[in-house]
């Protein structure tokens, strides 16, 4: 037997591109490829690069010249090491990228990670290979399924693609043009997927798409499926505890899974639902087709389903003429919503779409400026929505062993870090604990009397 060589799969972006890294280590298994943590000893290292914001998109190139200079340290040992950039930037630039960085070997689309075994093989025989093509097959067919010992290791809570690609075409965003048109995976692949999982002792599932409550994937009886089928489906499969779903847009959150969120105690009372900005005049610019009272609706709709619903966002501030009044209508949409917590950015032109193109294109000073304001408001409502729960009893899901000994770490119903003293065989269970403390991202908490009696059913329903 040859001991098998290694492959290093680096993750800039989304939970889409996190998902993928996975299943691309997946797909090279069966190849002869075992994963590993380090990019020194690998003979292939994957850059899964995310093209969303400048930053984002620049990183890539440092990356390379970082993984260049371990390259040519492994040549000067005689030994060949591939770098291979896939993902979102890849998409966009394709052979830009090797253009730009000579010791690139291999570019892949972000569609084209099942072909990846034979364009490794053919980059080993000294061809420079690019494919960022959208195939007409379907790659989630072609990707090979984790081995249990794989899901395993990547721990209890595990995210599943169910959806990809955008047609909304918002004038800020890369998406569309780095993933392509909208596609739904069948309800029952996705069943089958999950099942899997949690055979392997998976106890919660986060569906992923960037529009991911556009899902309208083949049912069981071959009509389309709501995003809101898909998850009453799932929420049948054994040993699933907690379900959840993200990125959903304002425009795609229908009746049928608003109802999901009042009937199914498995799906999480937590939704991520961007709004970007709380101005009109900028939704529009936006593209986004809703306005801020839309909005609103949506999340008045979601609340009285379900009263205990937390809400997230994402922001962008100085949006191409977006003034002070406009940025004034964010600030009071965020007061007026009470969120969770967001992640906010600054504006940042993407080449190739429509608001870079924009005129009155608002100073970098000012968009820091305004973003820094932003921030303050929502790490305050951040704070605020944590110390709510002291003295208060959540269900968390234990998921690993803390820093100090005897610790364990896990999730609350609303994402937050738990940290509670509990025994190991715990991992994997959803257990009551009473919230003494809050920190900075992290909630502190004691098991409750009731959580020993639970755990052998919990851990059972595992096995
Ligand atoms: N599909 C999701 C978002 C995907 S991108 C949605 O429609 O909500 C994640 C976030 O990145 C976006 O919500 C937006 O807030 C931010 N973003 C996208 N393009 C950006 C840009 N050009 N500049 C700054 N932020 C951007
Ligand atoms: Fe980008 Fe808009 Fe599509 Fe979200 S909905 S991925 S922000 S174009
Ligand atoms: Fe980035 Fe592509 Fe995700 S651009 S945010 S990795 S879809």
């Amino acid at each position: 037997m040859t001991t098998p060589r290694k492959v290093h799969v680096k993750s800039f972006g989304c939970q889409m591109n996190v998902y993928d890294s996975h299943r691309m280590a997946d797909t090279l298994a069966p190849a002869g490829f075992a994963e590993t943590a380090t990019p020194e000893d690998a003979d292939v290292v994957i850059l899964n690069t995310c093209n969303i914001r400048e930053k984002a998109a620049e990183k890539v190139y440092s990356e390379i010249g970082r993984i260049r200079a371990m390259k040519e340290e492994a040549a000067a040992q005689g030994r060949r090491m591939l770098i291979a950039v896939a993902g979102c930037v890849a998409q966009a630039e394709g052979r830009e990228i090797v253009r730009r960085a000579g010791s690139v070997d291999l570019v892949v689309g972000s569609q084209n990670y099942h072909r990846l075994p034979e364009m490794i093989a053919r980059a080993q025989s000294g061809e420079r290979v690019i494919d960022t093509d959208f195939p007409v097959e379907d790659k989630f067919d072609a990707l090979a399924a984790p081995t249990p010992a794989a899901i395993a290791k990547r721990g209890v809570s595990a995210f599943v693609t169910v959806q990809e690609g955008c047609d909304k075409f918002c004038t800020f965003c890369v998406v569309p043009y780095t993933r392509g048109a909208e596609i739904s995976r069948p309800v029952e692949k996705i069943a089958v997927e999950v099942a899997r999982l949690a055979d392997a002792g998976v106890r919660e599932v986060t569906l992923i798409g960037q529009n991911v409550n556009a899902y309208h994937g083949a049912g069981a009886d071959g009509d389309a499926a709501t995003l809101g089928a898909l998850l009453r489906r799932l929420s049948d499969v054994p040993g699933i505890a907690r379900l959840r779903y993200t990125t959903s847009h304002p425009n795609d959150m229908g009746g049928d899974l608003i109802a999901a969120h009042r009937d199914l105690p498995a799906l999480m009372p937590y939704v991520h639902l961007p709004v970007q900005s709380g101005s009109d005049r900028m939704l529009a610019a936006m593209n986004r087709k809703h306005t801020r009272r839309d909005y609103l609706d949506v999340i008045a709709r979601l609340r009285a389903a379900r009263g205990d619903l937390a809400f997230t966002s994402d922001f962008i501030v100085g949006f191409p003429g977006e003034t002070e009044q406009d940025f004034a209508d964010t600030l009071s949409l965020a007061e007026e919503v009470g969120y969770a917590g967001a992640y906010t950015f600054a504006y940042s032109e993407r080449p190739g779409t429509p608001a870079a193109e924009m005129g009155g294109q608002v100073p970098p000073e000012e968009r820091t400026r305004r973003l820094h304001a932003l921030q303050a408001l929502i790490a305050r409502q951040q704070r605020d929505f944590n110390a709510s729960f002291v003295g208060k009893r959540l269900d968390i899901l234990l998921e690993k062993a803390g820093r100090l000994p005897g610790q364990l770490v896990g999730k609350s119903p609303y994402l937050q870090a738990v940290q509670v003293m509990a025994p190991r065989d715990l991992i994997g269970s959803v257990v009551p604990v009473d919230i003494t403390d809050i920190g900075t991202n992290t909630l502190f908490g004691a098991l409750a009397d009731t959580a020993r009696a639970k755990a052998p059913a919990a851990a059972g329903a595992e096995s």
